[in-house]
This record gives C-alpha cells, structure tokens and sequence, in this order.
C-alpha cells in the first residue's frame, strides 16, 4: 500500500520538485503523478516546464494562470492592510502560497486524487503556508512533502534523479535560493548567510544599483479607489498592468530593495533580501492616503490591525478565522479611501509628496495659520482643562506624599 494513489503536485520545473516526481511513484507507491506549474507572473516560460514534467513521468501535466487572481485576491488585500512583515517586508512569496494551495486543492478535487504534494524542505515558512492552507480548504486531503523527509542532500537528489533517467542541464549552479513572482524576489543562502556581507549586486533583477539610476526625479500619481489602485498617472490600467508598470518605474529609480535580518516561523532568524518595488511604493501611498480620509482613531487602531494581519499572513494563517474577522475591518475601513497619491521616485527612494482626495477629512480651514482661520481657540482652554486634570491630580498628590 503506497501513501495514496493519485496526488497533485506542485510544479516549479527545479530540481527539488522534478525528483518529485520518480520519488513519489518508486518510494512512495504512489501510481499516478499530476503536476501544477502556477503562473505567478514570475516571467518563467512555461510551456517547457510543462513539457519537463511530461518527460519525468507524469499522467498529467497543468499550468494554471494565476496571474490576475493573484494580484486582485492577495496582493491588493495586503496593500489595503498595509501589511509589511516586521514592518519591512510586504509579503511578496508569503502571499502566493495560499493560492497555490487553493489551486493544489481545487485541481485535486477535480481529478479525483487522494493527496496533494509539495517540494517545500523543513526549514522554512513556506512548507507551513501551503500544509495549513490545504487543511483549511479541504482537511480530507493528505499532504506528502517528499522533500522534507528524503534527507538527500543537493549532489544524492540529482544523483537519484539521473539513476531514474531524469537529466538535468549542467548549468552554473547559483548558491542562492531564489523565489519571484509578479509581486517580487526573495534571495537567501550562498554568500548572504554572513549577514555582515553585503549583497552582490548579481542578487537584483528588478531594481536598478543607484549608480546606474536616472539623475532626473519621476513622479507618479498613483490613483485608489476604496484603497485599490486603479491608475498610474491618470491611466486605468488592470491590475496586473499596473503592477508591471509600477515595478518597472521604480525599479528603474532603484526603488523596493530590502536586506534584513528576519524571524521565521520555525524560530530560525534569516538573512532575507527582497526586491518588491511596486508593493513597496502602493503600500507606502496607501498608507499615507489613509492618513488623508479616515479618522485619527481607525487610522491608529487599524495599525494594530495591521501588525497581526502581517503576522499572520506570514505564519500561513491566510484561510483562518482570524484572517476573514481581519479582512471584515479592514474591508470597512476602506469604503473611502479613495483619491490620488503623488510620489517622487530619485536614487532609490520613493517618497510621497502629494495627495488629494474628494473624501478627504483634511480640513485647510481647520489647520491653516492664515488669518482664514475657522477653528476655535478659546475651545482650547477648557480642552485641556479636562484632558490634563488626572495628571494634574497626580503631581499635586506625588508631591505631598
Ligand atoms: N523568507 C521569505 C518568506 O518566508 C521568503 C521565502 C522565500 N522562499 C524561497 N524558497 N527562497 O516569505
């Protein structure tokens, strides 16, 4: 008796998953292999990689585009909660395994197999996203992660590999391990596992080394609609194109490079290295155009709202109970974040200098020092009257006791 059947596995064309393949059939007893690639926008072409795990021995071989979903689904959500992970990293790969897995699932539900499975190793995060994601939408489904029992090492992988007939091209082999999508990269290991080495510039792919930037500043104004970017300089453009636009403008200005010191899930702290120009600059313009049209107090209770949204996005918890309550206030808070955010993209920063709105709260009769000026002074008085009163009662106590 194998460990099921007929199983789903996800797809990327790389070593690891390739020797998936022959693993789970010869080990594991399992009789029919399907595959899923998933277009993430990561720009891979992937009519090869379909072709790859034909020959490797597959019933069948899919390629789902998840592009649009992706963007509209996961990453538009994150930016609505201005989700950075210890407030640097926006989740760019944390965000696309829920949708894997949804599409793992639904794929697996439609060809009727018992299992899904998956190349994650056991030191990562992203083996947490995909097992939790997949019990949460169907828990009837088994989870083989050959990957993480097989104990092989990089050289006995495509040695088992060879000795089923796989080949693997000779290339260079890079030392770093590497996930991208539409949203950005991750690099980790090789030379960066010194965190005091400072990343080659061979790491970047998305983002220009401010040395080779424009000496001319680019404004862009970002256009929202319920806290949804809709448009760059007053174009509508999908959400997909917007992105790409978006990443291209700042990466040219050497915008969206993180290097950071990072605490995993599974209580390792990492060295990370994230390119992500557009997520960065929409969640820094989202973020100040809220500041613009929501009150002091959701603006400051939503940052706490924010924190956990991160963490739990990062520790796998997409399709939980906590995550829908979540999305419930943060969806509400956004019914009027709309408008325009004005950024400045120069040597790899982007900075907001602009921002207007129909719905804005801002009130220039309020705050002006002009002699226009409609807000109430003597109101002050009494004001802070009674807002200092328990401190006063304090000090005058503290001071006779
Ligand atoms: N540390 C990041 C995260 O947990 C990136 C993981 C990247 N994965 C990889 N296979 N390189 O989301």
């Amino acid at each position: 008796m194998g460990r099921a059947e007929k199983v789903v596995l996800a797809y990327s064309g790389g070593v690891d998953t390739t020797v998936c393949i022959p693993y789970l059939m010869n080990e594991w007893g399992v009789k029919e292999v399907i595959t899923l690639a998933a277009d993430l926008g990561q720009g891979d072409e992937l009519e090869p990689i379909r072709q790859k795990a034909l020959d490797a021995g597959v019933q069948a071989s899919l390629v789902a585009d998840l592009t649009e979903e992706f963007i509209r689904e996961y990453a538009f959500p994150a930016i609505q909660a201005n989700a950075l992970y210890e407030n640097r990293y926006p989740l760019s790969t944390a965000l696309a395994r829920p949708l894997i897995a949804k599409a793992l699932v639904e794929t697996a539900e439609r060809y009727g197999a018992d299992a899904v499975a998956h190349g994650c190793t056991g030191k990562g995060n992203d083996q947490v996203r995909f097992d939790v994601a997949i019990a949460a939408l169907n828990p009837q489904l088994k989870v083989l992660t050959p990957a993480r029992e097989w104990g092989m090492s990089r050289e006995e992988t495509i040695a088992y590999g060879e000795k089923t007939g796989l080949t693997f091209p000779v290339k260079k082999s890079s030392p770093y391990s590497i996930d991208r999508n539409l949203l950005g990269r991750s690099i980790e290991a090789g030379p960066l596992e010194d965190p005091m080495n400072e990343p080659l510039e061979e790491v970047f792919l998305l983002t220009q080394a401010i040395e080779n930037t424009p000496d001319q500043p680019e404004y862009v104004d970002i256009g929202f609609v319920k806290g949804i970017p809709t448009s760059l300089n007053g174009v509508e453009l999908d959400p997909v194109t917007l992105i790409s636009q978006l990443n291209e403008r700042a990466g040219r200005h050497g915008v969206g490079r993180i290097d950071m010191i990072e605490n995993r899930l599974v209580g390792i702290k990492s060295r990370e290295i994230y390119e992500a120009p557009a997520l960065l600059v929409l969640i820094d313009a989202h973020r100040d155009l809220e500041s613009l049209t929501l009150t002091a107090d959701v603006t400051q209770y939503k940052r706490g709202i924010e924190e956990t949204y991160s963490r739990l996005v990062y520790n796998g918890l997409w399709y939980s109970p906590l995550k829908l309550a979540l999305d419930a206030f943060v969806q509400t808070t956004q019914e009027r974040v709309t408008g325009t955010v004005r950024v400045k993209l120069f040597k790899g920063t982007s900075r907001v200098v602009g921002r207007q709105s129909e719905l804005a709260l801002y009130s220039e009769a309020l705050s002006t020092y002009s002699a226009d000026d409609q807000f109430d002074h003597k109101a002050a008085e009494g004001f802070i009257y009674v807002w200092g009163l328990p401190t006063r009662v304090w000090s005058e106590k503290m001071r006779n006791h």
